[in-house]
């Protein structure tokens, strides 16, 4: 608004496949976009071009200067991408007077391809798996669980000068840890991250260049159970090992010398591989280290490693075979590793050479994001410490243990919540053990944090050390790093508050893949959780790469037969025919997530499997009442007050035909358009018939069943007005309050609002009582609860069998915020966030705001009220326009930037509404002001 008149129509925020410089790509074809910023009103833009050019410059690809003012990427298009190679791009914007704005990028692709590869899968051999030493009595809490120790595998190497550029190419059936010369690869946290590893295994990419020299070289890899063969979910019969039964690596790592020769370094029977001082390591039971077996220098080159690393060595490794010579592999698949190499080394066991299955990652890794210092730590008499980090969330701590002899164990627990007594309450986390054990070596000094497993807690307890400082332990945020993309703030600091813990609730569970809850065992991908949760989750970060990633195993998870599941990655022992509402997010997610992005490559790539779960729902359904085949049918799940299920899941059907019927306009197939477009008019006309009186009751007479049927547009317009009424009345006779579960819950604000009952949504938000948000938080969340009352003053805890404090689901509302509270939304026919809609909802506020990092650029809203005044500002990027809502006791007395809102360049009048102007702007920076008595 001030100081950036200066600044043209810029592209930023360059984006291959929505990351940021990817580097390991196997798209053929990727998206290539940006984002505008100026600082100019109405600045727009009128063409684009891009260029895409090898390393050293030469042109591959030119989409000559593109008139289309609506564009904000363009879909690579020219020859073959090759393999393995890095390329460079370059957007310019036009503008509509002619200035021209440019910004560059680069994107690497990776293999394409499974058949590049030439590496095998190697293991430490299973059979010498039984080196761990027999638990003594009470050492280690866990040992009923079966769990095994992580391996380290190693692979030294002479390199005939430093490479000029060297790429590695990993994965693991498990989780990894690369070390190139003893330091650690890459950033990558719980590596290669969740996949139905049945179907598709993603690899990583790292730049190495710089770890390797000219010499000896090792290239080292740690390896343990993770989702592959550690314990997931919840089933006693089927709780571990649902992939396999050991992990595996596989690893490229290619190098380019200044002199033009290159070299490949597979992981294969060459390898030598030992368990590691990682006894155990498990997603869901914990880790433990026992330093005693530590051997410093493993991973480094022999020449290099500390004299008393190799002290217990009977043998150095092999003589090291140059990297050029790729070996040939030295055994056949599968046959047992051969003569140990000394001090517990065996050579590699080669578990196979299948590279079918390997695809590039296509979104961002789960990284440590943050660290969080304690906020208290309190020491019991028994010795034991509790900590507080102040704030639910999932991740692992690292504990700072001093003054330990070899073999003293400490023992870190975690939980997120305390019993009255104020000890550790771990009841909820059912068979989750979350513990993690560090014993002691012979250093003073000890750095202790668990590497391949992570925990949901607040509160952490250490037993074993007999001092604990605030400075010794440190709380290690973990999670898929979408970039963040929101924000907002009110002036209610128990609305932030509720912002804050939904948006932990996110970070919480967006491990990998989308989680109902991070700690007890379950940290399942449920799919109405994250469909229901997804149009807050797409205001807070960007999430389109990671949703595209987790749609992947969305459709894996089908049946034969066309059915969405209810998890993915599917797992076995959890029902699999998806319920009403949990099967849909197979349709609801792809619909949303190209909104938002305006990438029709979703639409594209589900709309098959769209197809197939509206067909599959009709086939069993011909009289269109959606009532067999419904799975485990939640309902409403959760829900104070039940809704019928066959209203809920006829309402869904209903939604499902529609969206899919809209996605084929989008996609151009006419006939399929038409199909399910007059399936979902029958279905309407259906639930109508079924569920709904002349006088537009609805059956059940449920919150959620008018908020479905209102949302979903079920109802002939004539009855609209009375279901509006109706559900008003039942949130006023509430309290007002809320009777929803998971699947009515995100839709009560915006549904009131649409018909005029902001200020109810707002009653809503300020309620204390359960159900509530505010109870919550009044009772101490820092994240949101999976059921309303998973605490009340009376009753204390609910049920210990399910009662996550850190559940997404019921933090919906946060879609609300931004585009109630903050007025910050995209208009409803609008995708890519071209045209917005800019509608606050003060309640009883006096102020609030929200910006959005859009696909188009920053849109941001700030209003404030005081005295009889109110303002809001507005800012929307080049490209986009919006229509704004101007709350005003007198229309006609609108201002903009102090001059009559109908004068205002960029603004045109579109109407008026009883208190309040409604104007539609270019892109730019606005300050309306108005007079609100
Ligand atoms: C999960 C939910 C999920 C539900 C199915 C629960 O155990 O935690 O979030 O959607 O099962 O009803």
């Amino acid at each position: 608004m001030t100081g950036s008149e200066h600044v043209l129509l810029t592209p930023y925020g360059l984006r291959c496949d929505h990351r940021a410089e990817p580097l390991g790509l196997d798209a053929g074809t990727p998206l290539l976009s940006w984002r505008l910023r100026s600082g100019r009103r109405g600045d727009a833009p009128a063409a684009y071009r891009v260029r895409v050019r090898t390393e050293d410059g030469v042109l591959v690809w030119d989409t000559g200067e593109v008139a289309d003012p609506e564009a904000a990427s363009a879909r690579y298009a020219g020859p073959l991408l090759r393999p393995r190679t890095r390329y460079r791009w370059q957007v310019s914007v036009t503008a509509a007077d002619g200035a021209v704005g440019a910004a560059e990028s680069w994107f690497e692709t990776g293999m394409l391809g499974p058949s590049a590869w030439t590496a095998s899968w190697i293991a430490h051999d299973p059979a010498a798996l039984d080196v761990m030493n027999a638990p003594e009595e009470g050492e280690l809490a866990l040992a009923d669980h079966g769990l095994q120790p992580a391996v380290r595998l190693r692979r030294p190497f002479e390199a005939p000068a430093a490479p000029v550029r060297a790429r590695l190419y990993v994965t693991a059936r498990g989780l990894y840890e690369m070390r190139v010369n003893g330091a650690r690869v890459g950033d990558a946290e719980l590596a290669p991250g969740w996949t139905d590893y049945r179907d598709r295994i993603d690899y990583q990419t790292y730049d190495v260049t710089d770890l390797l020299r000219a010499g000896g070289n090792v290239l080292a890899a740690t390896l343990a159970d993770g989702w592959w063969s550690g314990f997931v979910g919840f089933d006693p019969r089927r709780s571990g090992a649902h992939y396999g039964t050991f992990p595996q690596l596989l690893a490229e790592l290619h190098l380019e010398y200044a002199d033009g020769t290159t070299g490949i370094l597979a992981t294969g029977g060459d390898w030598e591989t030992a368990r590691s001082p990682i006894r155990y390591a498990d997603l869901l039971m914990g880790e433990c280290h026992d330093l005693r077996l530590e051997t410093p220098g493993w991973d480094l080159p022999a020449e290099r490693a500390r004299p008393e690393a190799t002290r217990d060595r009977e043998t150095e490794p092999e003589e090291p075979r140059p990297a050029e010579s790729q070996p040939a592999e030295s055994r056949p698949e599968g046959t047992p590793a051969g003569r140990a190499s000394g001090d517990g080394w065996l050579p590699a066991y080669v578990a196979g050479t299948d590279r079918a299955l390997l695809t590039a990652s296509v979104a961002q890794p789960v990284r440590a994001v943050q660290e969080l210092a304690p906020r208290t730590v309190t020491r019991f008499e028994d010795g034991r410490h509790l900590v507080d980090f102040g704030q639910n969330f999932a991740g692992r701590v690292r504990v700072t243990a001093r003054g330990l002899a070899p073999g003293d164990r400490v023992v870190v627990r975690h939980g997120e919540t305390l019993d009255d007594r104020g000890r550790l309450y771990t009841d909820n986390l059912r068979t989750a053990a979350a513990t993690d054990v560090l014993v002691a070596g012979a250093d003073d000094e000890t750095i202790f944090e668990p590497r391949f497993t992570y925990h949901g807690f607040r509160y952490a307890e250490v037993t074993g050390l007999t001092a604990l400082g605030t400075g010794d332990i440190t709380g290690v945020v973990l999670h898929s790093d979408t970039p963040w993309a929101g924000e907002f703030a009110c002036s209610d600091p128990e609305l932030d508050r509720l912002h804050q813990s939904i948006a932990w609730g996110q970070r919480s569970n967006f491990v990998s893949v989308p989680t109902d809850c991070p700690q007890r065992d379950e940290r399942l991908g449920w799919l109405a959780d994250a469909q229901v949760f997804l149009p807050t989750a797409c205001l807070n970060a960007d999430v389109a790469a990671f949703f595209d990633g987790w749609l992947r195993d969305v459709r894996g998870a089908r049946s034969a037969d066309g059915g969405f599941s209810n998890v993915a990655p599917r797992l076995a022992g959890v029902a699999d025919e998806g319920a009403p509402g949990w099967g849909d997010a197979g349709v609801l997610v792809p619909w949303h997530l190209y909104r938002v992005y305006g990438d029709e490559r979703v639409l594209v790539r589900n709309f098959d499997a769209m197809c197939g779960w509206v067909d599959f729902v009709h086939r069993h359904n011909p009289d269109l009442v959606w009532n067999r085949r419904v799975g485990p049918h939640f309902a409403d799940w959760l829900a104070p007050t039940p809704t019928p299920r066959d209203v809920v899941a006829t309402a869904y059907f209903a939604r499902s035909a529609d969206l899919t019927a809209r996605a084929a306009e989008v996609l151009g197939h006419p006939d399929a358009a038409e199909r399910y477009g007059t399936l979902a008019g029958h279905i309407r006309k259906t639930f109508t018939e079924r569920f709904v009186t002349p006088d537009g009751r609805i059956e059940g007479d449920t919150q959620t069943g008018y908020l479905l049927a209102l949302a979903f547009g079920l109802l002939p317009a004539e009855l609209v007005p009375g279901a509006a009424d109706r559900l008003a009345e039942l949130v006023e006779a509430a309290g007002p309050g809320l009777t929803t579960g998971f699947l009515g819950v995100g839709l009560i604000a915006p549904v009131l609002d649409a018909h005029g009952r902001a200020d109810l949504a707002h009653a809503l938000l300020t309620r204390a009582e359960p159900p509530s948000w505010l109870h919550p938080l009044r009772n101490g969340a820092t994240t949101i609860w999976e059921r309303w009352d998973g605490y009340t003053a009376g009753r204390g805890f609910q049920a210990a069998a399910m009662n996550s404090f850190n559940h997404y689901s019921l933090g919906s509302i946060g879609e609300w915020l931004y585009q109630g509270v903050a007025g910050l939304a995209q208009a409803p026919a609008s995708t890519g966030y071209r045209e917005l809609l800019i509608r606050p909802r003060p309640g009883g506020l006096t102020w609030a705001r929200a910006s959005y990092e859009s696909v188009r650029g920053t849109v941001s809203t700030a209003w404030t009220r005081e005295g009889g005044g109110f303002r809001l500002e507005v800012s929307v990027p080049p490209g986009a326009s919006a229509v704004v809502h101007i709350p005003a006791a007198d229309p006609g007395g609108v201002r903009e930037s102090g001059i009559p809102a109908a004068e205002a360049a960029g603004v045109r009048i579109v109407g008026t509404e009883p208190g309040a102007l409604r104007c539609r702007v270019t892109s730019g920076e606005f300050r309306f002001t108005a007079d609100v008595h």
